[in-house]
């Protein structure tokens, strides 16, 4: 298939700009583009057959369900059975912008979007071509990351290039995305709203409109047969960049040292290593192929580029990453969740 790149410039938008994209998602095609976290790979959410080539697209495992990508709250009557208040103060809240809630589904929507499930994942994205790629062509987008399944999320449209290009009708080139994490996921179906996966809208922030909300216990340890995250995809080894990445946590001078000294003695031994650093601590490495993924100080910017960092080293071929680790009180969880998940959970506590 030949796969037709174009780009848009976000502030400049015009309704026959998407005459093309419109026109493919409406015969049941493949259009991939920006949201303001990743790049999502979008199809007909109320058609089976296209739910069938996005997971064909991906190489994705098919009980791994899709995010319906709207732009009005009024789909939410059409394709849930019930908008629970709670959802109604968040929606108000947060939407559109990169938060994600699960319903009861309508019968409308197929099983083939939500993975077999009874239930449904709703978003309303904030980025400009998102949204109007959803008005043009009319259609509720269900839409993955567009990554390949199991590689790092796409955060330019270079990586669905790397990974998509020739699979799917179109790419929509709307340059890098803001956030870089996928969306905070909410299960709004029991009594307390409980996140599936941390992200930009932190449980603080969910708390300070609907109260009380859970973490699912799943999502910052290794999943066990005890231990299964309710989001199905997020059991899966996912962000893996092909070296093996090990995490040091603690106090950050003991986590410097242990990384210098296992470069070095990597290094001897004629391996490739990569090293995951901050601005805070770039200076402090001598040897080794160093990059920075932001600063301590704005978080923001280490969720930004965790996800290009990563593909960086992989188009390098790295044969070993260390990283830093990154917690914090805001986004660390959610950064932290990648960064586990990526590592294959090889984390290691030095101590304070
Ligand atoms: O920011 C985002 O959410 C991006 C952009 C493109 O919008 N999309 C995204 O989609 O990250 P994806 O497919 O890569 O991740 C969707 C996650 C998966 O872990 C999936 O298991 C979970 O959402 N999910 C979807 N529907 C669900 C449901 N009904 N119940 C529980 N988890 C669900
Ligand atoms: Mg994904």
């Amino acid at each position: 298939m030949n796969t037709k790149i174009i780009t848009l410039n976000e502030k400049e938008l015009k309704e026959e700009q998407f005459t093309e994209a419109a026109a493919i998602l409406q015969a049941g095609g493949l259009v991939a583009f920006p949201t303001e976290t990743v790049y999502g790979l979008g199809g007909d959410g109320l058609r089976e057959d296209a739910a069938r080539k996005i997971y064909a697209a991906k190489g994705r495992p098919s009980d791994n369900p899709l995010i319906i990508h709207i732009a009005d709250t009024k789909r939410l009557a059409v394709l849930t059975k019930e908008v629970p208040e709670a959802a109604k103060k968040l929606a108000e809240a947060f939407w559109p912008g990169p938060l994600t809630m699960i319903f009861e589904k309508a019968t409308v929507v197929p099983k083939g979007t939500t993975g077999g499930l009874d239930t449904v994942a709703i978003r309303m994205p904030e980025h400009a071509i998102a949204r109007k790629l959803i008005q043009v062509s009319g259609v509720d987008i269900a839409a993955p990351s567009a990554n390949a399944s199991g590689r790092p999320s796409p955060t330019l449209a270079k990586h669905v290039i790397e990974d998509l290009d020739g699979k799917i009708d179109m790419i929509i080139d709307g340059g890098a995305v803001g956030i870089g994490l996928e969306s905070t996921i909410v299960d709004m179906t029991g009594e307390i709203p409980t996140i599936l996966r941390p992200g930009f809208i932190t449980k603080e922030m969910l708390q300070a409109v609907v109260g009380e909300v859970k973490i699912d216990p799943a999502i910052l340890e290794k999943p066990s047969a005890d231990l299964k995250p309710k989001a199905p995809g997020m059991k899966y080894k996912h962000y893996a960049p092909k070296a093996d990445l090990h995490i040091y946590e603690g106090d950050l001078q003991k986590v410097v040292s242990k990384i210098k000294e296992l470069t070095k003695k990597n290094l001897e031994a004629g391996k490739r290593v990569g090293i995951i650093a901050t601005e805070e601590t770039r200076h402090l490495y001598l040897e080794g192929n160093i990059k920075v993924i932001g600063s301590r100080a704005a978080e923001e910017t280490i969720a930004h580029s965790m996800f290009a960092v990563l593909r960086e080293f992989d188009e390098e071929e790295m044969d070993i990453i260390y990283s830093e680790s990154f917690t914090s009180d805001k986004l660390g969880a959610a950064i932290m969740n990648r960064m586990l998940k990526a590592s294959g959970y090889q984390i290691e506590n030095l101590g304070d």
